[in-house]
């Protein structure tokens, strides 16, 4: 049994093995869901990188990156419906921001629906800033997209989590 404040999550760098796990976290999360053949052929890609979260039940979410140089691009996070506002999801994008800096991204870029309040509200509460909009980005109903950035090597960043945490924690957890 774990100890009373022990952390009870794991992170990890999926394999093709875990193809079935993103996949089915991504259906349970999305309408219009990636295809598991575009996840497939990012689980071989060298610029691209997937971790996932799980516990002693198996996976809750995954976080899905590409660094380019200095740039890195956040394709995707998602956590299972029955594990959402655990703080999975700042786990995992607090760990992807780490792994983009250690590779040199000084930038990292993403876009969201307008209206995904969720998303926005974590993304924002980690210190992304809104950048830009892209309108009717999304083709299935014509939904406008917030291009969303981060500092990645802003040392203030680091000394104020609770603006912008790098390695997920918020300060008095
Ligand atoms: C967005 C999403 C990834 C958040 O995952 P999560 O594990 O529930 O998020 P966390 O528990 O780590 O939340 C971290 C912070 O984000 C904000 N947040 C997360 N979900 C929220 C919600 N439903 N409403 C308002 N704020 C929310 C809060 O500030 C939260 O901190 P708090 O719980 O201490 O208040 C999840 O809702 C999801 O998978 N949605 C569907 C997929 C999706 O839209 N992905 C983003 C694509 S751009």
């Amino acid at each position: 049994m774990p100890a009373p404040h022990s952390d009870p999550f794991l992170l990890r760098e999926a394999g093709p093995s875990d193809l079935d796990a993103v996949v089915r976290v991504d259906v349970r999360s999305f309408t219009r869901h990636w295809p598991a053949k575009e996840f497939a052929n990012h689980l071989e890609d060298p610029l691209v990188r997937i971790w996932l979260c799980e516990d002693s039940t198996g996976p809750l979410g995954y976080v899905h990156i590409r660094v380019i140089v200095d740039e890195a691009e956040l394709l995707n996070v998602a956590v299972d419906p029955s594990a959402r506002r655990r703080g999975v999801a700042r786990r995992l994008l607090g760990h992807a921001q780490t792994h983009a800096r250690e590779a040199g991204a000084e930038r990292m870029f993403l876009e969201v629906r307008r209206d995904n309040e969720a998303a926005l509200a974590l993304y924002r509460r980690a210190g992304w800033e809104q950048v830009g909009i892209r309108k009717r980005y999304y083709s299935e109903d014509g939904a406008d997209a917030v291009v969303m950035s981060i500092d990645l090597v802003d040392d203030t960043l680091r000394a104020t989590p609770s603006q912008g945490a790098l390695d997920g924690s918020i300060p008095g957890e």
